[in-house]
């Protein structure tokens, strides 16, 4: 059941996403999907919606009839129990005629105010009570701090225990995200230099090209520190400085994540502004085109004081760990759409190529995770010819060109993983609060001091140089990353 079935999440992603597990044979014949959302809709009509959002997607969709005669609607109103009894009596028909064996997914695909009272309703009417399992798939925002969503988690443990519950964070549907696993875990070579003696810093960043869209009365409460920092940001962080889990099963993967969150130094006071920086867009220059500042954006306060950029430092305080800055950095409204994580290795202990006025370059691993996906490792070599010159060279893996091709997109490999009762790339509870508690204190701090100088980044650029100097005050600088993309090597 798919509560916010006429949304943009349903059209934009999970309905072409379904539509790809059911060509290629991950979704057997035997499923129901009910879209729920408020406004009539007859069954076909619905059925055409599914269509279409499914041709936008992908081009060529044979079996999109086939596909759409599974979809069936319901219109809800999500604080009426008499709708649950009648979706209720719906899903008891739908387990008849597929077979179902009482397994529902309910998938709350809308407006977060709302979660709270569907999960209770979904209890109380009656839809949780089934012979097969039971799950819950919810969107974030996961609340807008730690006590917003202690709160929404205690309604919906009312109705499904931690383990029934699937809080997505589409960057852990991600190839490359999951690939940084297998990248630390499964090389001799990475592992062993993995920690403080031979990592100088670690910098992750994820640049938008696009601005708040139509989004600014969600982001103007939100910011890039909720909307962005609390969520994927840290749950990569996690991934890059975990201790290899003992197996690799979703709890021991998730309690080596939850260490890391612990470890993090959390900030206070005059620390939050001498490790973070926020920004916002004004107006600038985007392929040739002059667009606005966030300011003018619509819905949005002409004397905002949201971030829509931030960068910060990060403290990690264990044995792997101490010493090793590990930088993020994250806007909208920037030069690139890029997300990319560089690993700087320590230099050599001494350079033997001084003398003929060479600088050796750092080692970099460079994970790829978008747009394009891929790892690059640069190191020095000889430059071809007589004279013994360190050059710098890169050897490149781009998933595109690799195994790659046809790479399922996020939203595909979470559902897949939820029906198969794989929990793995969702986020437990504690990881959640963890991350808010964290991200809570620098918000206060920022909502107590007003930015002064907002805008302070003109769109189509980097952000503002102060996130620059965040790293050059202890001599480092971003790698840029539209210099280090795959194809560029
Ligand atoms: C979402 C944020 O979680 O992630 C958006 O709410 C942001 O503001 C998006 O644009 C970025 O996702 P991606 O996959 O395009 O990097």
């Amino acid at each position: 059941m798919i509560f916010g079935a006429t949304g943009d999440l349903a059209n934009r992603k999970l309905f072409p996403s379904l539509y790809r597990l059911f060509e290629k044979g991950n979704l057997s014949e035997r499923f129901a999907v009910v879209g729920v959302a408020r406004r009539p809709l007859s069954n076909e009509e619905f059925q055409e919606n599914v269509k279409n959002s499914v041709q936008s997607a992908i081009k060529d969709s044979t079996r999109l009839d086939e596909f759409a005669s599974h979809f069936y609607y319901h219109s809800h109103d999500v604080t009426d129990s008499s709708s649950y009894l009648a979706l209720k009596s719906m899903a008891e028909d739908l387990d008849n005629t597929y077979g179902l064996e009482g397994n529902r997914i309910f998938y709350l695909a809308m407006a977060p105010e709302f979660f709270g009272t569907i999960a209770v309703h979904l209890k109380q009417d009656g839809l949780t009570e089934t012979n097969g399992f039971k799950r819950l798939v919810i969107e974030k925002p996961f609340g807008h701090d730690l006590e917003s969503a202690k709160e929404l988690n205690s309604q919906i443990r009312h109705a499904f225990s931690e383990d029934e519950i699937y809080r997505i964070d589409h960057y852990l549907g991600k190839q490359m995200v999951q690939n940084i696993e297998v990248i630390r875990f499964a090389n001799a070579l990475f592992e062993p230099l993995w920690n403080n003696r031979h990592i100088s810093n670690i910098q992750v960043t994820s640049s938008e090209v696009l601005g708040v869209e139509e989004r600014g009365r969600y982001y103007e409460k939100s910011g890039a520190l909720r909307d962005m920092v609390q969520n994927h940001m840290l749950q990569m962080v996690a991934l890059l400085a975990m201790e290899p889990p003992i197996r690799l099963t979703t709890d021991e993967i998730r309690s080596e994540k939850v260490k890391v969150l612990r470890a993090m130094r959390p900030l206070e006071g005059d620390m939050v502004h001498e490790h973070f920086v926020r920004g916002q867009y004004g107006k600038g220059m985007l392929d040739g085109e002059q667009v606005p500042g966030y300011r003018e954006e619509p819905m949005v306060d002409s004397e905002s004081n949201t971030e829509t950029f931030v960068a910060g430092r990060l403290t990690i305080d264990n044995f792997r760990w101490a010493g090793v800055p590990i930088y993020i950095r994250t806007g909208k409204r920037m030069a690139v759409k890029s997300t990319k994580i560089v690993i700087q290795f320590k230099d050599i202990p001494m350079n033997l190529y001084y003398e003929t006025g060479q600088t050796v370059n750092p080692n970099l691993l460079i994970i790829h995770i978008q747009p394009d996906e891929g790892i690059t490792l640069h190191l020095n070599a000889k430059k071809s010819g007589n004279q013994l010159e360190a050059n710098q060279v890169k050897l490149n893996f781009s998933n595109k060109s690799g195994s790659g091709i046809n790479t399922p997109e996020a939203y595909e490999k979470l559902l897949y993983d939820c029906m198969r009762g794989d929990a793995t790339n969702f986020t437990h509870w504690d990881e959640v609060a963890l991350s808010w508690s964290f991200v809570d204190k620098i918000s206060e701090v920022w909502e107590n001091h007003k930015a002064k100088n907002f805008p302070n980044y003109e769109a189509g650029t980097m952000g503002p140089e102060e996130a620059d100097q965040l790293l050059a005050k202890e001599g480092f600088s971003w790698w840029p990353v539209a210099d280090l993309d795959v194809d560029n090597c």
